[in-house]
């Protein structure tokens, strides 16, 4: 395979509402829509539908959940025999939407929680993609096999969480993630400092930026109108990774490619923004050209 993603798959339970209920109070909402999710899995059918070859690395349970996560995962082409069956439930995101396409999600790991250092391999994969859905240690020994194996590794630093960031070729965070590691300006080329070769702001949409080299790359977004933007970042990531692997850069390399992938991942972002849904919203190479 050429990338290996590490990271959560969840069933994702939507339901649209006009607003979000404050503390003790009830509102009521559209029927529920049972979606495949999580933003392990959603990357790597993000990468996957781009053509890259793509296992996912992960954790399901044996409910009636994982086999429709499975089943998603396996329909985008991506390889399933790295993930682990767990006794614990399948993950499940409990989502409201809102009509301005904003979500807001509580996050149930389930057997997500169950992986484990033993079972992360990397095969012959040139690149690594890993969220934090999953144990964090888990996470840690991955990116550093990977920086010892010359595999180039993407963090998406999603649920935000403290974690050293040395082994790191390419950190991707969104704003809010940005503003918790800095006190301050959200300007990638100070998340070097923390340590990755190479950082990515995503902006929702004003696009993303994109620190490099320590120079600063301004890529804005298409104008549309979103309708869900649940797994935008999760379509940038996943974007961001089969590109990088289709542009030959070699093994470890993080250089000049990276901007013009970033430019890929928010064109394919923000296609995913204006369809509902994660998985079902992400575009095929096909329909970029
Ligand atoms: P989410 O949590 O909703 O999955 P995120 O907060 O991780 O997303 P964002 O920065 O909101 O990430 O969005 C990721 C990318 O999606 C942006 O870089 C941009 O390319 C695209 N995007 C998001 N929102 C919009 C929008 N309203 N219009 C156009 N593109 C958008
Ligand atoms: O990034 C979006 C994802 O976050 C959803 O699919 C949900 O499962 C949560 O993991």
């Amino acid at each position: 395979v050429d990338v290996v993603v590490l990271g959560s798959a969840n069933a994702d339970l939507v339901v649209e509402v006009d607003r979000r209920p404050a503390a003790g109070e009830t509102v009521l909402g559209s029927d529920t829509q049972v979606l495949p999710g999580g933003k392990g899995a959603n990357t790597a059918v993000a990468a996957a539908r781009l053509g890259a070859a793509v296992a996912f690395l992960g954790a399901v349970g044996g409910d009636p959940y994982g086999e429709m996560l499975l089943g998603s995962l396996r329909s985008a082409g991506v390889d399933t025999s790295l993930v682990r069956r767990s006794d614990r439930p399948t993950g499940l995101a409990y989502i409201t939407v809102t009509p301005d396409g904003e979500n807001s999600i509580v996050v149930s790991p389930g057997a997500n929680s169950a992986l484990t250092r033993d079972d992360v391999e990397l095969g012959d994969a040139s690149v690594l993609v890993a969220s934090l859905e999953v144990p964090v240690p888990v996470v840690a020994h991955a990116l550093e096999l990977a920086a010892a194996t010359g595999v180039r590794s993407v963090l998406n630093l999603s649920p935000v969480a403290e974690l050293g960031l040395s082994t790191v070729d390419i950190l991707v965070v969104n704003q809010h993630e940005a503003a918790w590691l800095l006190d301050g300006r959200a300007d990638p080329r100070r998340l070097l400092a923390l340590g990755p070769r190479a950082a990515v702001i995503t902006l929702g949409a004003k696009g993303a930026a994109v620190a490099v080299d320590d120079e600063l790359h301004e890529i804005p977004a298409h104008p549309v109108t979103p309708v869900d933007s649940t797994g935008a970042g999760d379509a940038f990531t996943g974007a961001l990774a089969a590109t990088l692997v289709g542009s030959g850069a070699s093994r470890g390399a993080v250089g000049a490619d990276l901007v013009s992938a970033a430019r890929r991942a928010v064109r394919v972002a923000s296609i995913s923004v204006t369809r509902r849904g994660t998985q079902p919203s992400y575009p095929s190479a096909s329909e970029l050209s």
